[in-house]
């Protein structure tokens, strides 16, 4: 999909496309509709970026709620959107044998006691080691730093979902 293309989308078709960019957030892609045209993939990634910059608290914290926990209960019964599902995947997440499982959710269930939101981590640039050695160690954060890391986790999966959508053609002008 080039910028051309991306630029000539109506509303409709757009929220479909863009929808799952932040993760069960589509008010974002409405939102970045409205900021179109875009030069290429890094414009069109800033205006998703600024839009979770500026929300307040309370609504930053609202796209984190809307992560499913890695290797959780939707992973389980078979309720991950495609890209979640796509991610853990890769992450060797679904794989995982019933003692690694267990041990994620006792950690994935601490997190969420400590700070109020799940663990979020681009599961794409982690692997089943990483996954709980990252978890452990950012429950021992701070929780203003650890909300900054996690909204910089939530940018680096937006930006691994849409160069999949865009690739090669996104520096295309429009
Ligand atoms: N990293 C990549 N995808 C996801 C997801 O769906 N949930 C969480 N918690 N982290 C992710």
């Amino acid at each position: 999909m080039d910028m051309v293309k991306v630029n000539s989308m109506d509303f409709g078709e757009f929220v479909d496309v863009f929808g799952n960019i932040v993760e069960k957030c589509p008010l974002i892609a409405a939102a970045v509709w409205s900021q179109r045209p875009f030069s290429g993939l890094e414009d069109l990634e800033n205006h998703f970026f600024a839009f979770i910059d500026a929300l307040p608290r309370s609504g930053q914290e609202g796209i984190l709620r809307c992560h499913p926990d890695l290797a959780g209960r939707d992973l389980q019964q078979g309720t991950l959107t495609a890209e979640s599902q796509h991610e853990q995947s890769q992450a060797g997440l679904t794989s995982l044998d019933t003692d690694d499982r267990l041990r994620l959710q006792q950690l994935n269930a601490q997190y969420r006691e400590r700070f109020g939101f799940p663990f979020v981590l681009a599961a794409r640039l982690s692997d089943r080691a990483t996954v709980p050695r990252e978890l452990a160690r950012r429950l021992q954060c701070q929780p203003e730093s650890e909300l900054r890391t996690a909204l910089g986790e939530v940018k680096k999966i937006s930006h691994l979902r849409l160069t999949d959508l865009l690739g090669a053609h996104s520096h295309s002008a429009r």
